[in-house]
């Protein structure tokens, strides 16, 4: 596995996630679209964990900035709800289309302004981070496979 910075790590969740709606918008057999969700749900809930152990704590500290954190978490809170939803609803396609709205807004809030400003950061390891990134998603993964 090549090492990599950790806002490019966090952005190929980003666009796999972004890809895994997709499948779900084009797929047309509910058992087809039950599986997309359930793997879409299982790793957006890893890829919020990892955010905040890892890379948001780092953020913060480097940079002190409170309210980009304070958006992101109420997005998460926000994102894991909508999951508990469809988690629990198997006639989930209305909720999938909520859940894709809500993580557009933040991935888009991720890319254009935390990350940006995490990249300037002169006291943030990025490389470092990503591998810590690496490492506790694939504990993650395997404790919870989709
Ligand atoms: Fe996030
Ligand atoms: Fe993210």
């Amino acid at each position: 596995m090549p090492q990599q910075d950790a806002t490019l790590l966090l952005d190929e969740d980003h666009n796999q996630a972004m890809r895994l709606f997709e499948q779900y918008k084009a797929a047309h057999d509910g058992r087809r679209q039950q599986t997309i969700a359930a793997e879409l749900c299982q790793s957006l809930l890893v890829h919020m964990q990892i955010e905040e152990e890892i890379f948001y704590p780092a953020f913060q500290k480097a940079t002190g900035d409170q309210q980009l954190l304070q958006d992101a978490r109420r997005e998460h809170k926000e994102a894991r709800e909508l999951i508990a939803r469809i988690q629990a609803d198997r006639q989930n396609a209305k909720l999938m289309l909520d859940l894709e709205d809500a993580i557009l807004h933040h991935v888009n809030d991720e890319r254009e302004k935390m990350f940006p400003k995490a990249r300037s950061a002169a006291n943030l390891n990025l490389m470092q981070l990503g591998q810590q990134l690496e490492m506790r998603k694939s504990e993650l993964m395997e404790a919870h496979p989709a």
